[in-house]
């Protein structure tokens, strides 16, 4: 009976559901339930919250209201206002226990957020922000006031306590400006982790008042723009001109901006590799000594070093003092040391290295680098704060009071959890933002492609970790080919949609052609915000084969099923009225240069025309 029961319901709200516009949340919510009727919301209405403490939150709600044109609503203290969007404190039906959430109640009289903590209140804000854009029609700007908000009732909390995205600003440098309008857009898709990898070969970006040469050296480099390799060497006197990094006053003003928007910035430093930067402006602190620039992406010889000598204690004295000081910057729990990608050779040939090594009975450089990290490891939890570090096998280990990022593969991520470090999933072939995002003869050369279907298929809990030691997962942004902000956007758009909901949602997951169609829904939000974006998963994905006899033949595919595929060899570009692909492999005609493919939707081109040459195809099939 109560089965019954319970399947009458499910069907009344799936048929009232029915009648409105679909929510196509980013991510979906722990439980919606939509109800019949409805509520309006007109100019003059109030936004209430319980304190005055909590009057910043609900001004913030007013103007990301304003933003998407429903300006007009003013803020009150509850006990001073009747008010029609009301934020409540209280503990969560069903959902106790989440720091995180909230529950959305819409009824025809008001709108009510209720949540455990300000966090809460501010993603159920963003949840109805969502819900009002959906009534948004095709190229409309501006909400029309006096429409409609479905009644309902939304349940929600996040998967994930790490729902996070890096931003490589070393490879490139990045304002203030620009950090916060990133930030502003990730807050909107509920994540909340930001970490700046601060420094690297290409530039110092963090100010250090007890070591000015860092910024006043290690931030500049000599200009060269275009492809990140193989530039040309500095000149002799050119001026490091190209470059910049954050004041303490532009750390305290992110921090404050990101507080607000419930967004965590995580500080890293990479050492003792990655650390040219660091070495240029303090050469006595490498192995040679040898005075070298900052790296614009000048071929790398043997005779330099990027590497931190490990034998030397000033060394252990100088990251004292940064880490010190950006201690008191950060308020995140965390500073990440790096520790990744360490050329040990020129450990192998120092003479201070080598004495550590012997002093502290270590049997190999290997260990020397175990040694290095848990010495400043103990440096950040002296002064309060939880090492993190990219994982890497080492036969030293890791201190295990150390966080570690699993980047390269999933492995270090099971192997650290089962030892009870805590994990942060980041693998390069699933997240790693840098990656192509359609057909690499397209783009200039990174290391690999992760397109967006690709990047949906993450999985932060592979089989074999303890789930208990995963943080959450994070898209790591690293910057050599994205030299502005428009890129950075478009690197991080529409693959963040997919980290959102995956990191957060913890509903069924959408096939990947529904979550296709609710991304289709915000990109003319990010449009109407001027957030750049990536289409290239309308893209046709172009690879060979070889038939039996090993001639070169054809395949064609798309991200999305829905998409035709037109092609040509004649070298002119293909359009609907040309021969649509069919699944088969195609024979290249004799004598055909380039193979030219296009997508369409329902009569309308999708993506790109790609132009690949035969010769490309030839290399590309082995
Ligand atoms: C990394 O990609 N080297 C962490
Ligand atoms: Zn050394």
């Amino acid at each position: 009976m109560k089965k019954i029961f319970l399947f009458a319901m499910l069907c009344l709200v799936i048929s009232v559901h029915a009648q409105h516009r679909p929510l196509n949340l980013i991510p979906e919510p722990a439980h919606v339930a939509v109800q019949s009727g409805h509520f309006v919301l007109k100019t003059g209405m109030f936004i209430t919250c319980p304190d005055t403490a909590d009057l910043g939150l609900a001004k913030l709600l007013a103007s990301q209201l304003k933003s998407i044109g429903t300006g007009g609503l003013e803020t009150a203290v509850a006990s001073e206002k009747k008010g029609k969007i009301k934020l409540l404190r209280g503990l969560l039906p069903g959902a106790a226990g989440h720091a995180e959430g909230y529950q959305l109640i819409v009824n025809p009289k008001e709108i009510q957020i209720l949540a455990a903590q300000p966090a809460g209140w501010f993603y159920g804000m963003q949840t109805l922000l969502q819900i009002l854009q959906a009534n948004y029609k095709n190229g409309q700007k501006q909400l029309i006031f006096g429409q409609e908000i479905p009644c309902l009732t939304i349940t929600d909390y996040p998967r994930f306590q790490w729902r996070g995205l890096m931003i490589d600003v070393s490879r490139n440098f990045f304002t203030r400006d620009v950090i916060e309008r990133y930030i502003d857009q990730m807050a909107k898709y509920k994540m909340n982790t930001l970490h700046l990898h601060l420094t690297d070969n290409q530039g110092w970006r963090v100010e250090i008042k007890a070591l000015p040469k860092l910024t006043g050296v290690g931030a500049w480099r000599v200009p060269r723009t275009g492809y990140w390799r193989g530039q040309k060497a500095p000149e002799p006197g050119e001026k490091a001109t190209l470059g910049g990094y954050y004041t303490a006053e532009d750390i305290k003003h992110m921090v404050a901006y990101a507080a607000r928007r419930f967004v965590d910035i995580v500080p890293e430093i990479d050492v003792p590799g990655h650390s040219l930067a660091l070495i240029a402006s303090y050469p006595e602190l490498s192995c040679t000594k040898t005075v070298q620039q900052v790296l614009a992406g000048d071929p790398w010889n043997a005779s330099r070093t990027n590497v931190l000598c490990v034998g030397n204690d000033s060394v252990y004295v100088v990251l004292d003092q940064i880490i010190g000081e950006m201690a008191g910057m950060f308020p995140s729990k965390y500073i990440h040391i790096g520790g990744d990608e360490v050329s040990r050779a020129y450990w192998d040939k120092c003479e201070s290295c080598q004495k550590r090594i012997r002093d502290e009975h270590l049997k190999s450089s290997e260990e020397l680098q175990s040694y290095f990290i848990k010495r400043v490891a103990k440096i950040v939890l002296s002064k309060g704060k939880i090492p993190m570090g990219w994982y890497e096998k080492l036969p030293g280990g890791l201190p295990v009071e150390m966080a570690l990022m699993s980047w390269k593969d999933d492995k270090g991520g099971i192997a650290s959890s089962n030892k009870g470090h805590k994990v942060v999933m980041t693998p390069a072939a699933f997240t790693y933002l840098d990656f192509y995002q359609g057909d690499p003869f397209m783009e200039n050369a990174i290391f690999s492609v992760n397109r967006l279907s690709t990047t949906y298929q993450f999985d932060p809990l592979p089989a074999g970790i303890d789930q208990k030691n995963v943080l959450g997962g994070q898209g790591s942004l690293w910057t050599e080919q994205v030299p502005n902000e428009r890129k950075l956007q478009f690197m991080t758009w529409p693959r963040a949609f997919s980290l959102s909901q995956t990191l957060w949602s913890a509903a069924p997951k959408p096939s990947f052609p529904d979550f296709v169609k609710r991304i289709e829904a915000h990109l003319p939000r990010l449009d109407r915000d001027t957030v750049n974006y990536s289409r290239y998963f309308y893209d046709a994905i172009v690879s060979g084969l070889r038939a039996a006899d090993k001639t070169l033949q054809v395949k064609l595919a798309a991200e999305l099923e829905d998409l035709k595929i037109y092609y040509s060899f004649d070298d002119t570009d293909p359009d609907q009225y040309y021969p649509m692909y069919k699944g088969m492999p195609l024979d290249i005609p004799k004598g055909a240069q380039n193979l030219r493919v296009v997508t369409y939707r329902d009569g309308k081109v999708m993506g790109r025309i790609l132009k690949i040459p035969v010769t490309e195809l030839e290399r590309r099939t082995p």
